[in-house]
């Protein structure tokens, strides 16, 4: 496998950034993971906005244009023969002697791009068994919206949640769902409404949870963006999440109690297609 590192396409193996690299360092970078179908991204404007408000909220200049970062994230694919990928794009302040506040005087940034097979098929086949995910306290930061490198808290529930058997943890705020450790929330209730947590700092801003939301609401169904506990999830009709690396997908449990009977529910499946349909 290649990956390109600060200019260069090097075999993964020997990818490196030195150690003064503030993302090494201080968690002081921002990244993007985007999902790619046949040589096409899949909501490529959306994740390239939200890494440049990434970069913006931490007053990192982008180190290359849009198109060059295309460019760059398309020759990774070239170099590595993958036609269904998740390019995994990072970029952190640069190297500087540690001190906790920026460089003085401004360094390069430092950016890397690699890529993984991506398998929609096995996808397919998951989403149609569904999966679990447990509840964990949600203990991150303020500013939860950056797509920021700092994914300790997001570790942890995730290893909580992978010590359970489970695939994901809902992380749990004030008694609300906010999101996942690496996902955005959903439920359906009884009333038939499609309801995630509101875009606010408390979640990062899901650019298939955008998607999703249009296409949903191309289909006439109602979404509502507001909070909801980890009670009302476990008497929703259904749950699901989303993400880049999950598209939609069907939560058939939640602390090992069953969701819709224990089923991937037939509004998971419908907006799992609808999404599909869009970016295909
Ligand atoms: N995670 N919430 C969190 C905390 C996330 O890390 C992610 C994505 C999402 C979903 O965002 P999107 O739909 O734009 O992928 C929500 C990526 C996939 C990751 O860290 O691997």
């Amino acid at each position: 496998r290649i990956a390109y590192v600060n200019g260069a396409y090097v075999p993964l193996a020997e990818a490196a950034v030195n150690v003064e690299d503030r993302g090494y360092q201080f968690a002081d970078g921002v990244y993007e993971v985007c999902l790619v179908v046949g040589g096409r991204f899949w909501d490529e404007e959306g994740h390239l906005d939200r890494l440049d408000r990434s970069l913006a909220a931490l007053e990192i200049a982008p180190p290359v244009g849009r198109r060059a970062l295309r460019l760059i994230a398309s020759e990774v694919l070239r170099r590595n023969r993958l036609r269904d990928a998740l390019v995994y794009i990072q970029i952190t302040r640069g190297v500087a002697a540690r001190n906790h506040a920026f460089p003085m005087r401004p360094v390069p940034p430092s950016l890397v791009v690699t890529a993984k097979r991506f398998d929609l098929e096995k996808s397919e086949r998951l989403a149609a068994i569904g999966v679990s995910v447990v509840t964990a306290p949600d203990i991150r930061w303020g500013r939860a919206d950056i797509k920021s490198v700092s994914l300790l808290p997001n570790v942890l529930a995730k290893q909580a949640a992978a010590k359970a058997g489970a695939t994901e943890a809902w992380l749990v705020r004030d008694g609300k769902v906010t999101e996942g450790a690496s996902s955005n929330a959903w439920i359906v209730t009884e009333a038939g409404e499609i309801v995630t947590h509101p875009a606010t700092h408390e979640i990062l801003s899901g650019i298939t949870r955008r998607t999703v939301i249009d296409c949903a609401e191309a289909l006439q169904l109602k979404v509502v963006e507001r909070p909801f506990s980890a009670a009302e999830a476990l008497r929703a009709q259904e749950a699901f999440l989303t993400s880049a690396t999950n598209l939609v997908m069907p939560v058939v449990a939640i602390d090992g109690r069953k969701i819709g009977g224990g089923r991937p529910g037939p509004m998971a499946r419908r907006l799992r297609e609808a999404y599909i349909r869009h970016c295909a």
